[in-house]
């Protein structure tokens, strides 16, 4: 497996990372295991993250957190899908998960990423996935992030658009969701792009 290596120029603030471990000012990243499927279930096992997620239904069973933090291992393994929960330093407690699909063909990965509902408005998915870009551009040698993400969802566009991710298209009506079609809004940051900034 393939270890980070930060260097601290371009880096703004400080990230470590450490056996896949990756420790912002206040969080840490570490990849799930089993013992974490209670905590993922609780913040996924509810409508506002459901609304938004088109794998999230609502209720969510706790078996999909557990196939979840399985497949996360397999992704790691096969270094297709790097996965994270994030935790807070202090407590260690599993606030929200984020993830780097990467697809090798086109040296391109996806971004993902989810809080529970009483942590968010904190910067915490703001520091979370800026660490995890840091880490596709510098450790994944990715030549792109992209994300999906409908238009509706306010929270994450402005994370994205945070991030420096551009805007490249919407997908109309390109997915349902209870009964109601969204645009789909994908967006895309170039190593280029990140480098520079
Ligand atoms: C999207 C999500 C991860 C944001 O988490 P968060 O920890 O609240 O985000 P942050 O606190 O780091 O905020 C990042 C930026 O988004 C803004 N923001 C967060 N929630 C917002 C909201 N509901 N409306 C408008 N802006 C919002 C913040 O103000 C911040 O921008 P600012 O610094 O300029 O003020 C969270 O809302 C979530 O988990 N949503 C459900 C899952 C989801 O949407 N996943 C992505 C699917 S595409």
């Amino acid at each position: 497996m393939r270890m980070g290596t930060f260097s601290p120029e371009n880096s703004g603030r400080s990230v470590h990372v450490n056996r896949l471990e990756i420790q912002t000012e206040r969080l840490l990243l570490r990849p799930p295991t089993l013992n974490d499927v209670a905590a993922i279930h609780a913040f996924c096992d509810s409508p506002e993250m459901a609304w938004c997620m088109v794998g999230i239904p609502a209720p969510y069973p706790i078996e999909y957190a557990e196939k979840w933090v399985r497949d996360c291992a397999i992704g790691l393994d096969e270094e297709t899908k790097y996965a994270f929960v994030i935790c807070l330093a202090e407590s260690g407690e599993v606030i929200g998960d984020t993830m780097l699909k990467r697809d090798q063909r086109d040296n391109r990965a996806e971004l993902g990423y989810a809080m529970g509902k009483q942590y968010r408005g904190n910067g915490y998915a703001f520091e979370a996935t800026s660490a995890l870009v840091r880490f596709g551009f510098e450790s994944m040698l990715v030549n792109k992030i992209f994300a999906g993400c409908w238009t509706t969802n306010t929270a994450s566009v402005k994370l994205l658009e945070k991030l420096g991710f551009t805007r490249e298209g919407v997908l109309r009506k390109h997915d349902l969701k209870w009964g109601q079609y969204h645009d789909d809004a994908r967006y895309g940051l170039l190593r280029s792009e990140w480098m520079n900034h």
